[in-house]
């Protein structure tokens, strides 16, 4: 494990890949699931019909439920990627999301088209990174969001302001702050 700069600071290389995966149902603990649902109605009323959307450090698809089962979302093709293959084991969740693919990969090397998605989450990941991996994914972040689109975002608190800058440097600004770190920014055009 890295050396603590907060709760979750763990790295996907360092900690064997099913070590990490085992603890995933925290993420569907009730206290969670109610921050999502709050996060997820700034975006949903936004996404375009037809949308595609990308879930980075997607874990067991616990957000992309949130917008898809909430009946805010209009139907869209989802895109989870996560570095660890064992997030993707929930089959009762991702089986809510009509139209969705996985993808097993780091937030600093998306392989994905440059502006071809309308909206990304990056939700409780870059405080799950090591410090120095972090600029790099948020640069990916500005680069596969098209000009205009949406990202929904949340760190914890005592890094939300640094978290920002990053954001703003690879052009996203804030829409709408549930607090510093947490909220729905757009991305420039
Ligand atoms: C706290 S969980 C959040 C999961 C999900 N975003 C949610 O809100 O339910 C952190 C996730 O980040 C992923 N992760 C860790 N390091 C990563 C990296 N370098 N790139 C992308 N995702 C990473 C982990 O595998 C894990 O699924």
């Amino acid at each position: 494990v890295t050396p603590g700069n907060g709760p979750c600071r763990h790295d996907a290389r360092r900690i064997p890949l099913p070590g990490r995966a085992r603890w995933s149902w925290l993420l569907g603990s009730p206290i969670r699931q109610r921050r999502l649902r709050q996060l997820t109605r700034l975006l949903a009323p936004r996404l375009p019909p037809g949308y595609v959307a990308l879930d980075v450090g997607s874990g067991p698809g616990y957000a992309v439920r949130a917008l898809v089962r909430g009946g805010r979302a209009p139907a869209g093709h989802w895109l989870l990627a996560d570095p660890q293959r064992a997030m993707f084991t929930r089959r009762e969740i991702l089986a809510t999301v009509p139209s969705l693919d996985r993808v097993v990969a780091e937030g600093g090397q998306l392989p994905i088209r440059s502006g071809s998605v309308d909206a990304a989450l990056s939700l409780g990941v870059l405080c799950c990174m090591e410090e120095s991996r972090i600029p790099a994914a948020v640069d990916e972040l500005g680069r596969v969001v098209r000009p205009g689109g949406w990202l929904l975002f949340a760190v914890p608190k005592w890094r939300g302001s640094a978290d920002e800058s990053l954001l703003a440097r690879a052009g996203f600004a804030p829409v709408e702050r549930l607090r510093p770190g947490r909220g729905l920014f757009r991305k420039q055009d």
